[in-house]
């Protein structure tokens, strides 16, 4: 898909503000349930686009890796970063290779659209940190549509589960109606458990909550 055409008018689209305030609030409520402490965290917000989730974190995150494929959204993005001068955010056209793991991973409608789903799970989980969440909404596919897309909960499931997570869990991720059309994602979630289960303060198997003190930020390169 050419997201580049969609880039500059992205944010004027109906309901993709509206989805992504939503979201924000499906993860806030997500994580106190789940004691994960959202504030200060490191997070990357996967398939930014231009930076609809990323707003709704900055101030929140300490520091957060927008990363997107699509130039045009990344420039959009950019924009803003200058304009509000969140100085906490960097933009990245791929996942930067990191010295230390990142505690939140959020990837909003983003996965029902690349072609390696399962792969691209692993290759996200394997950039966190024991203790991390991850957590993706997409659109729910179901046959009788029209033109079928989306991702089935089974999928979801057998994705997380494959990549190593914890805690596993796939519900509707919330309800937002926005000019006469319903949006109600999936919301895909799930830990990264410690390796060991022996490291100090590490909770009960199979969930290791102790994230490790980090060495250093980000060497991927800024484009
Ligand atoms: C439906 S948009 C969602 C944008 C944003 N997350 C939001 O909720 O407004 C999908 C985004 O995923 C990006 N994308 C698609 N495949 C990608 C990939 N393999 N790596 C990084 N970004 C990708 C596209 O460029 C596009 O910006």
């Amino acid at each position: 898909m050419a997201w580049d055409a969609y880039a500059a008018g992205w944010d004027d689209q109906p309901g993709v503000k509206e989805y992504a305030r939503a979201a924000f609030g499906a993860l806030v409520a997500l994580a106190e349930n789940d004691g994960f402490e959202l504030s200060g965290s490191r997070a990357c917000d996967f398939g930014c686009g231009t930076g609809l989730l990323t707003e709704q974190l900055v101030g929140l995150c300490d520091r957060i890796d927008a990363v997107d494929s699509s130039p045009a959204m990344r420039e959009v993005l950019r924009g803003k970063i200058a304009h509000h001068g969140w100085d906490s955010v960097g933009v990245f056209d791929r996942l930067p290779q990191l010295h230390d793991g990142y505690d939140l991973v959020v990837c909003s409608s983003v996965c029902a659209f690349v072609d390696d789903y399962p792969g691209l799970v692993q290759q996200l989980v394997a950039s966190m940190g024991p203790g991390g969440l991850f957590v993706q909404w997409d659109w729910e596919f179901d046959p009788d549509d029209d033109e079928p897309f989306g991702l089935t909960r089974d999928a979801i499931r057998r994705a997380l589960g494959a990549a190593g997570l914890v805690s596993v869990s796939v519900v509707t991720g919330f309800e937002v109606i926005a000019e006469g059309q319903t949006m109600r994602p999936l919301m895909g979630s799930g830990r990264r458990p410690c390796q060991t289960h022996a490291d100090p303060g590490c909770g009960p198997p199979p969930l290791c909550l102790s994230l490790q003190p980090r060495a250093a930020g980000a060497i991927g390169e800024h484009r």
